[in-house]
Parts: C-alpha cells; sequence; structure tokens
C-alpha cells in the first residue's frame, strides 16, 4: 500500500487543551512573547523539541517494571550495556543523566587550553562543554549544507579537504578527538553519509587521532544512508548503525532522541584507558558507574528504545511523518529547509519575511504567529538564539529558522495535517507580521529566558 500508516496503536492517552485565539494572545504576552516561558497546558501541538517528549512502548514500560535498583551492579546496567555493545560494538559503557553530561565527561577528560575539536556542526551543549574545556569547537560541514535549497542527499557531509586543512594548520597533538553529529540537528537535521563517516575516520586513524560520534539520531540517520545510499536498500538499519559505529573509535549519546526515552545518555568507547578516566569523573559529576545519573528503570527504557528506534516500519513511518509536512508547506510556497530531515522541519524565516530586519528577529515572529493562530510551539534558530556576542555586540545568526521537531510516536497524521493548515495560513499572513525587540534577558543563552516585544 502507499499510505503509510502509523505502526502502533494507542492504548493510552493524553488529552491536549484548546484555547482561543484571544486568550493565546493573553498567554503569550504574559510570557514575554516567548514560548520558552509558555506553560505546556497552554500549547496545543508542542514542537519544541524531539528531545525527551517521545511515547514509550508498553515493552518499554514493562522492563521499567522489572528494574533492579541496586545502586552498584544492577542488571538494568548489564542489560543497558548489553544493547549498547551489540548495536555500537564498544567495549565501555559509561551511563549519564543525558547527552550534555557524555559530552562533560569526555571534553572535561580529554580536551583543554588551546585545542581544537572539528565537527560537521557542534550542537549547542556539545559546542559549550568544548569551549568550556578552553577548546575551540570548529564546524566543518560542506558548503551544501549550509545552503536551505541545496538539494544534496547528505547535507551533514564533513568537509573532508576543511578537514585536511585543520589539521596541517593546528597539528595533530592538538587535536584530541574529531567529532561527526548525525544527523547534523544545528545543519537542519540532515543525514552523514556512510562514505564520508568512513573518509573522515580514515583521516583520524592516519593521524592518531580518535574519532567519536554524537549518535543522538543514529537511527534516523541509518535511515537515510538506507534509502539514499548506494548498496544499502537491502540492509537492516541495525546493521547499518553497525557500520557507522565500526568506523569510530567512541560515541556520546543523548538517549532522549533516538534511546526513545524521556530521559538518559551514555558515552560509549573503546579505549581502556580513556574509560577508567572518564569513570573517575563520572563518579564525581554522575554517579556509580553502573548508574552515572539514571535510575535502573531509566536504564531498562533506553535499553529497549535504542532497538525500537531501528525498526524499519518505525523509522519509514518516522521519516515520512516529516517529508510529509515538508510536502504541504513546499507545495502552498512556505520556504523550508530542503530535503527534510530526520526530526524536524526547519522553516526559512528570513527567505519569509524580508520586511523583517534580521535583528527585529523573523523567525521569533514567525515561530509566535504559529502560536497566535494555531496554538503551536516551535522555537527559533536564529538570532535571538545565535546573536549576541561575547563582547556584547549583536550579529545576525547565518540562518533565521523556525524549527518544528517532532516528539516520537506522538502525533498522528491529523495532527500534522493540522500543523500545515496553521502554517500555510500564517504564511498567508506573513506581510502583517512584525519584528520583535528583547526587552530584558540575561547575557548568555538568553532565549529560553529573555522577556520581548513586538514593534
Ligand atoms: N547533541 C545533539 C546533536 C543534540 O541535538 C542534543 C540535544 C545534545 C547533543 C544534548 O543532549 O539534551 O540530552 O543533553 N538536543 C535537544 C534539541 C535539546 O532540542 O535539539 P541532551
Amino acid at each position: 500500500s502507499d499510505t503509510i500508516i502509523e505502526p502502533f496503536r494507542i492504548r493510552s492517552v493524553e488529552p491536549i487543551r484548546f484555547t482561543e485565539m484571544a486568550e493565546r494572545k493573553e498567554l503569550l504576552a504574559r510570557a514575554g512573547y516567548n514560548p520558552f516561558l509558555l506553560r505546556a497546558d497552554d500549547v496545543l501541538i508542542d514542537l519544541l523539541t524531539d528531545s525527551g517528549t517521545g511515547a514509550m512502548s508498553s515493552q518499554q514500560w514493562s522492563g521499567m517494571i522489572s528494574s533492579d535498583e541496586s545502586y552498584a551492579g544492577s542488571s538494568s546496567f548489564y542489560r543497558l550495556e548489553s544493547a549498547v555493545h551489540d548495536i555500537t560494538g564498544f567495549e565501555h559503557l559509561i551511563p549519564t543523566h543525558q547527552g550534555r553530561a557524555a559530552e562533560n565527561v569526555l571534553f572535561t577528560t580529554i580536551a583543554s587550553e588551546g585545542d581544537v575539536i572539528p565537527s560537521n556542526t557542534h550542537f549547542d551543549t556539545t559546542r559549550a562543554h568544548v569551549e568550556h574545556a578552553g577548546a575551540e569547537a570548529r564546524d566543518l560541514v560542506i558548503e551544501e549544507g549550509k545552503k536551505p535549497r541545496s538539494q544534496h542527499p547528505f547535507k551533514g557531509n564533513m568537509d573532508l579537504e576543511k578537514l585536511k586543512a585543520t589539521i596541517r594548520e593546528v597539528g595533530v597533538e592538538n587535536i584530541p578527538v574529531i567529532m561527526i553529529t548525525v544527523t547534523n540537528n544545528s545543519g537542519g537535521g540532515q543525514p552523514v553519509s556512510m562514505e564520508n563517516i568512513r573518509a573522515v575516520s580514515e583521516i583520524a586513524r592516519d593521524h592518531g587521532i580518535p574519532f567519536f560520534i554524537d549518535a543522538c539520531r543514529f537511527a534516523e540517520n541509518a535511515w537515510f544512508i538506507k534509502s539514499r545510499e548506494e548498496g544499502f536498500a537491502d540492509k537492516s538499519p541495525i546493521d547499518i548503525a553497525r557500520q557507522m559505529f565500526n568506523y569510530a573509535e567512541g560515541c556520546t549519546m543523548s538517549a532522549k532522541k533516538d534511546g526513545m526515552a524521556n530521559i538518559g545518555g551514555f558515552l560509549a568507547l573503546n579505549s581502556d584507558e580513556l574509560a577508567s578516566e572518564c569513570r573517575n569523573l563520572e563518579i564525581l559529576t554522575e554517579g556509580f558507574p553502573t548508574y552515572g545519573g539514571m535510575a535502573g528503570y531509566d536504564m531498562e527504557a533506553v535499553a529497549t528504545g535504542l532497538y525500537e528506534a531501528l525498526d524499519e516500519d518505525y523509522l519509514r513511518y518516522r521519516v515520512r511523518s516529516i517529508a510529509y509536512l515538508g510536502d504541504k508547506l513546499m507545495e502552498a510556497g512556505v520556504p523550508i529547509v530542503q530535503p527534510t530531515g530526520g526530526h524536524a522541519v526547519y522553516i526559512d524565516a528570513k527567505e519569509m519575511l524580508p520586511h523583517i530586519d534580521s535583528l527585529e528577529y523573523p523567525a521569533w515572529s514567525f515561530n509566535n504567529a504559529l502560536y497566535l493562530l494555531g496554538g503551536v510551539r516551535g522555537v527559533e534558530i536564529g538570532s535571538v538564539m545565535f546573536g549576541k556576542q561575547p563582547d556584547g555586540s549583536e550579529k545576525p545568526a547565518a540562518m533565521e529558522l523556525v524549527r518544528l521537531a517532532f516528539p516520537r510516536r506522538v502525533y498522528t497524521q491529523s495532527h500534522v495535517d493540522y500543523l500545515a493548515e496553521v502554517i500555510i495560513a500564517a504564511y498567508q499572513q506573513r506581510d502583517q507580521l512584525t519584528g520583535y525587540e528583547i526587552v530584558e534577558g540575561p547575557e548568555v543563552l538568553r532565549h529560553f529566558s529573555a522577556r520581548l516585544q513586538p514593534l
């Protein structure tokens, strides 16, 4: 059949609250025109993030009931260890409470002042941890990855020439690790090809530099390799994932994404020496090495979730849901990052709202319009998030995007039809949208708590 249906039925439901436009106007004003400050109850369709917001399966819940909450040597840890080993092949599992905690443990241990850590595009938390360790986070994504309308099938790929040039420029001794983020969240959720992962790993190996994967959305990336890269159509997602990890010496993981869990994460790696150094820090900041910030039941949920994320029917439905919204938007002329990525649709507000200057935050304006019109919450990835410079000045971000990230297994096709209606309606009223100014905001990560006002 041509219709791709949700590969699950629903046994437990959560009501969502309908509000009127007049009410939303008031709620948004009260929240300082910042959707982060809305109560989730006042949002109808919440696409703020795909992180920790997914629905768990009956299998995961049953594992959680029979979890082992022992402080040391919990059988739930060993179940997670065996799942991670089976899928990634890595020898050591260092559990953490979420992805950024794995980043903290890794970068505090291996990076120091003056180091450079190349990646396709570092996610914000990754960049923040690299910089916190005194090192430079350098983004080396291919040029196509920065062009919203380029149709390259693997826009998350690393530019190999730029990687080699970086190694020549800063020297092997100043590069403790080379990272690659799959899929490339900060660059539109775009995948990385197996060919690129292999090539990066070869360059890393030739120079004796460890190569790690930021694996948050590894299963979605495996699906793109299966459907777009020659030679993989007949391989299963799990075998593709195994091959991806086989090129690397380790990974950081937020289990809140393709771990299909509400919380959790890990660092996994091969080096005995590095693992024991990392465990020393893990005990300080996360917890004993057989739970590291997760309850036994969290480890059970992740152990099962990692396999569920690799299920073919699930992945087909997952990636299709995003593309389905993208297709409807493109048909109506709404400018989006193409092709659609694995976890989100990214709307290009700079292209859509040329009458709003970047420093009057066009993507913020469009995101707020979605809430006012339809109770939909996305997130601005533009100049409110990235514009503030360390010296206090403002500089427009490279792109002004509204990211609509899909929680896993949460919304159905009619929710998506509704979303398309709201987005298209907002697009049709685009000439009436105005910019915003920030009236109050903190120095760092201001998008989370700033208060704004329409101009
Ligand atoms: N790496 C990537 C690529 C991510 O997208 C995230 C989180 C992290 C690391 C950090 O993981 O949240 O478990 O500490 N991304 C979320 C998002 C927050 O909305 O994209 P975490």
